[in-house]
C-alpha cells in the first residue's frame, strides 16, 4: 500500500511520532513518504491509498502550515482514507475539561477546514524544557507541576505511548478503507 505521513511539529515531538509510524510501515513493506506539512502543497495526493496527518496543539491551535496543507488539499483528501494524529500534553492526562477542550479543538479545525478525518485520535506528546525559550519554559513548568505532580520540571519527558500508537496505526492500516 502507499501511504503519505505528512506531520507539523514545533518542537519535534510530532515529527518522531511520524517518523516511527512511517518506518514502521515501510518495514512491513508499505510504500511510505513522510512530508512536512509545509513542503506539501505541491504533492500529488493521488498517488498515496491511504494518508496520516499530525500534528501538535500550541494555545489550542494546530500549526499553521498544517491548515495550509489541508486547505491546498482539500480536494485530494475528501474521500482518502485518512488519520489524523492530534499531539497535545492534555492528552497525557485524564481530565474531563482536557478532553472536552481537545474535542472542541479538532472540532473547530474540522469547521476550519473543511476536511473530517476518516479517523481521529488523540496521542499524548512530550515535555521539552530543553526546547523551550525562558517565557515559555516558565508556563510550560507550570503546566506540567500541575498535570504531573512527580515530574522533574527541569528534565525532557515524553508522555507518547508507543506501543498504543503502533496498535493504532497497525489497525487503522487493516481496517476498512
Ligand atoms: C508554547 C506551547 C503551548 C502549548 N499549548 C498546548 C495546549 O494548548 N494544549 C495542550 O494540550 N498542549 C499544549 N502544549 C504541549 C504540546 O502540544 C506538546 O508539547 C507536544 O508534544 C508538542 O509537539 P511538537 O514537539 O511536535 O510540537 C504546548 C506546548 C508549548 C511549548
Amino acid at each position: 500500500m502507499k501511504v503519505l505521513v505528512a506531520y507539523a511539529s514545533s518542537e519535534g515531538q510530532t515529527r518522531r511520532i511520524a517518523r516511527h509510524v512511517a518506518d514502521r510501515l515501510a518495514d512491513q513493506g508499505h510504500a511510505v513518504e513522510l512530508l512536512q506539512a509545509e513542503d506539501g502543497t505541491e504533492t500529488d495526493l493521488a498517488r498515496f491509498d491511504r494518508v496520516i496527518v499530525a500534528a501538535s496543539i500550541h494555545i489550542g491551535h494546530y500549526q499553521k502550515s498544517l491548515g495550509r496543507f489541508i486547505a491546498e488539499q482539500a480536494g485530494a483528501l475528501a474521500g482518502k482514507p485518512s488519520l489524523f494524529l492530534s499531539v497535545s500534553l492534555a492528552a497525557a492526562g485524564h481530565e474531563a475539561e482536557d478532553w472536552r477542550s481537545l474535542a472542541q479543538i479538532l472540532a473547530d479545525f474540522e469547521k476550519a477546514t473543511g476536511w473530517t478525518p476518516g479517523h481521529a485520535e488523540q496521542i499524548a506528546g512530550a515535555y521539552r524544557p530543553s526546547q523551550y525559550d525562558v517565557v515559555t519554559r516558565f508556563v510550560m513548568r507550570r503546566i506540567l507541576a500541575r498535570k504531573d505532580p512527580e515530574a522533574d520540571l527541569e528534565a525532557d519527558k515524553d508522555y507518547t505511548d508507543w506501543p498504543a500508537l503502533d496498535t493504532l496505526v497497525d489497525s487503522w492500516l487493516t481496517g476498512p478503507a
